[in-house]
Formats: structure tokens, C-alpha cells, sequence
């Protein structure tokens, strides 16, 4: 594959779902991402997180990003709401001609890397004009069963194959920071940034915005320009692609 190649983006489970209502899937935002994701040219993975689906069953059974031994109905019950969700997605971009190949995290992985055969996999469907495609989920190994949160997958891909520029949809505009003047949108984001409303919904069992931030700097030090866009304004994307300006907020690649 070519250098700074590829495109990843993670459909936050705020855009995708109704955050606060347990399994609604947010129908017309899928929608309107899948017509987007249509004009995307460039090579691209897809990953999607939980929302009010997978983080609904993984908190009701107490399920997190540390290794446990969990009830198998915990495990079942989470994954299964995360397939359901995943279904609505597939249906909903098969509507735009957008055709996603699923890949569940534990077909994909080894350890916390991608296997070998998962690099050249990705590769091959791409060639076949097929967009990869995972999602947050439940693994389980021989440390018990644990959630792996599609930020956690960006990190990984990102680590592996190579990807120019990151982007992250979420149900704001972007990063905010507390400024002497109160909240304001950050148009760039380092570690010095002091942000606004950490960990605000106490649903998310996979760190909210302090865990994607944590993710996005360690994708930003491999040279990738990481974004952050509202996934409701779906063709901020595409701005993002064509290097045009946009709302929204990034963290420059190498920064660090
Ligand atoms: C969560 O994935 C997956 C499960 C809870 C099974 P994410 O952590 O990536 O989901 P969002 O984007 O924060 O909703």
C-alpha cells in the first residue's frame, strides 16, 4: 500500500445512536453519513462505536475495558446489541450504494495489534472496492472479557497500515476548551489544551472524551493528522478530505 494512503473514520455512538435513549439507532444521521461516505475517493476503513446500544448492555451488566470473568449472557447480550446496531448501519448505507465488509474486532486482531493476515485482508477488499468495517465490542481472552472501544480500534489500525488523516464524528462540534472568555471550540487541540466537560455522560464505559482523546494523541504521534467533526454535518467530512476549511477541531500529526 502506498505511504499516508488511507482514510479512518469512527462513527462516534453519539452520531449513530440517540445517546440517551437505550437501542435507538439515530436513522437519519446514518443516512446522511452513508450519502457521504459515497463520494469518499480515498481508500477508508469504518469504525462505529456503541452509543445507547452496546454501552446500554455493558453498563447494565458492568462490563469494561478491564479483563474480567463475565457472565456469558453479559457477553452475549452486549455484543448482540452491538450487531444489531451494526445491521442498521449496513441496511442504512446499502441504501446510498455504500458496501461495508464487517470485520468484528476478534477477526481482526492479535493481541493489541492487527494479525498479518488482517493487513493484507484489508488490503484485498479494498481492491474489491469493499469498505472494512468494525466496531466497538466485547473480547474475550485469556485475561477474561473486556470492551474494546472503536477509539482503541482507530488507535490500532492506525498503528499498522498507512493512514493519512483520522476523523472522529461526535454530537458537537468538536473538541471545546475553557477559555478565559468560557467554552469555545478548539480549532486545534495539544496536550496543554484545557478542556471543557470531561467525562460528561456517565454511561460510557469506555472513557467518554478523555478516552478518545487519549486514543487520537497517540494516532496523532504517528504523523496523522487526527478530526473531530460533528457527525450530524456529515459533509464537514468530506471538507476535511479535500483539505478545505471546516467546523470542527484536529490535532496535528507529530505535534506531540
Ligand atoms: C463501545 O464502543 C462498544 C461497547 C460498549 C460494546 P465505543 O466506546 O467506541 O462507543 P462510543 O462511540 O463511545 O459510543
Amino acid at each position: 500500500m502506498e505511504k499516508d494512503y488511507l482514510t479512518i473514520i469512527k462513527l462516534g455512538g453519539s452520531t449513530v445512536t440517540l445517546k440517551n435513549k437505550p437501542l435507538s439507532a439515530n436513522l437519519p444521521v446514518i443516512m446522511e453519513l452513508g450519502k457521504i461516505i459515497k463520494q469518499i475517493t480515498t481508500p477508508l476503513i469504518i469504525v462505529h462505536g456503541g452509543g445507547s446500544f452496546g454501552h446500554h448492555f455493558a453498563s447494565k451488566w458492568g462490563l469494561s475495558t478491564s479483563p474480567q470473568n463475565a457472565n456469558p449472557k453479559a457477553i452475549v447480550e452486549t455484543r448482540k446489541s452491538m450487531f444489531d446496531l451494526h445491521l442498521l448501519i449496513l441496511e442504512s448505507f446499502s441504501k446510498s450504494n455504500v458496501f461495508p465488509y464487517t470485520l468484528p474486532p476478534c477477526s481482526i486482531l492479535d493481541g493489541d495489534q492487527l494479525s498479518p493476515f488482517t493487513i493484507k485482508f484489508l488490503n484485498v477488499l479494498m481492491k474489491n472496492n469493499l469498505i472494512p468495517i468494525t466496531f466497538g465490542d466485547v473480547i474475550v481472552d485469556q485475561s477474561g472479557a473486556y470492551i474494546i472501544s472503536g477509539d482503541k480500534l482507530m488507535e490500532i489500525i492506525s498503528s499498522s497500515l498507512p493512514v493519512k488523516k483520522a476523523i472522529f464524528t461526535m454530537d458537537v462540534d468538536g473538541i471545546y476548551e475553557n477559555t478565559s472568555s468560557g467554552k469555545s471550540l478548539a480549532d486545534t487541540v495539544n496536550t496543554e489544551t484545557v478542556l471543557y466537560g470531561l467525562n460528561s455522560n456517565v454511561n460510557d464505559v469506555t472513557g467518554s472524551i478523555s478516552g478518545k482523546l487519549n486514543s487520537s494523541f497517540k494516532i496523532a504521534k504517528n504523523g496523522i493528522d487526527v478530526h473531530f467533526v460533528n457527525g450530524a454535518y456529515p459533509d464537514r467530512i468530506l471538507k476535511v478530505l479535500k483539505g478545505r476549511s471546516y467546523l470542527g477541531s484536529m490535532i496535528k500529526g507529530d505535534d506531540q
